[in-house]
């Protein structure tokens, strides 16, 4: 499942008219600042995660909380505030097994072979949009099992951001209980988790040290323009919401921040066609990935 732009508690003591224009006006706000778009028939669980926020700040009505987005000196942490209420990312440990597969048998191989050449044995991963940290841990722990085989004398490091700064506190902590490891299996969580109480297990220190985790809006061009040299990117299940043309400028972002022959993992119910023909589609048992052919290699398909 995509960001899950709601599924409400039951609102607060507000009831809001979703019609209501200071509502469409955040909608639009919202959308610009995240590349999260709510339709019309999504904007009710926008008005919920509003209603939350104007609870907090004893508002009563939808222009008031328009005008604590907007002209009041503190803004920006509303806007931040309202963007955790908004973004809350449905995810659980080894999500994507096939993707996996595909690192080991295909993706991998074919890196450190061209990496290789030039001497370079580092690689560069980002979980983009990696919500409470299961994604990336799954990726740390899948490296880590592959360091004395495919990856004996080559390095990596693990990038993770998400936007919502109550998902990366949770994704620091590594904290995590059955419903996240239920696809993890108990060798695993023997050698890569400790006891946390409460029927939870912590990453160690083993484990957590091979992720840098940040706060990246995927729509801030700033900030975007800065992760180059990635050898694969993971984009799972988080522009399902954005629209056409918040996709394409993270897509473009991808793309320039991949090395010549990386590859992105998009979600699977997720794909570029007609949002980007600069990837070239690529099929592995059980999923798909987007490759960034090496500028060398003539038009067409890949090899
Ligand atoms: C459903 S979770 C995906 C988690 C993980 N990638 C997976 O597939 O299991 C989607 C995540 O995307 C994040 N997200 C949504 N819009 C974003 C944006 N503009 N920039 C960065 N992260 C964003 C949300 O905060 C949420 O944590």
């Amino acid at each position: 499942m995509p960001i899950e732009i709601a599924k409400p508690k039951p609102a607060p003591a507000l009831e809001q008219n979703s019609s209501d224009p200071a509502f469409l006006k955040i909608r639009d706000l919202v959308y610009r600042i995240s590349g999260i778009y709510h339709a019309e028939e999504k904007l009710y669980l926008l008005t919920s995660r509003c209603a939350r926020r104007m609870v907090a700040l004893e508002l009563t009505s939808p222009a008031e909380y328009l005008e604590h987005l907007t002209v009041r000196g503190n803004r920006d942490a509303e806007l931040r505030l309202l963007l955790n209420e908004i973004t809350i990312g449905e995810t659980y440990m080894f999500r994507h097994p096939a993707q996996l597969d595909a690192l080991r048998k295909v993706i991998l191989p074919e890196i450190l072979q061209a990496k290789g050449v030039h001497g370079l044995k580092r690689l560069r991963f980002w979980c983009a949009g990696c919500s409470t940290g299961e994604e990336p841990h799954t990726l740390a722990m899948f490296l880590l099992e592959e360091k004395e085989k495919l990856l004996a004398g080559w390095t990596f490091d693990i990038l993770a951001t998400d936007l919502n700064d109550n998902s990366l506190e949770a994704a620091r902590a590594g904290i995590y209980g059955e419903y996240a490891l239920r696809s993890t299996n108990d060798r695993l969580r023997a050698k890569y988790f400790k006891d946390a109480g409460d029927k939870k297990l912590q990453a160690n220190d083993l484990l957590k040290s091979q992720i840098r985790f940040d706060r990246i809006n995927l729509r801030d061009d700033n900030k975007m323009l800065f992760q180059k040299g990635m050898d694969v990117i993971f984009c799972c299940n988080v522009l399902i919401y954005f629209d056409l043309a918040s996709k394409r400028r993270v897509i473009q972002h991808f793309y320039s921040n991949l090395m010549p022959g990386g590859y992105l993992f998009l979600g699977h119910a997720e794909s570029l066609f007609q949002v980007d023909d600069t990837f070239r589609l690529v099929h592995f048992t059980g999923t798909t990935a987007y490759w960034k052919a090496p500028a060398t290699l003539p038009a067409g398909g890949k090899k």
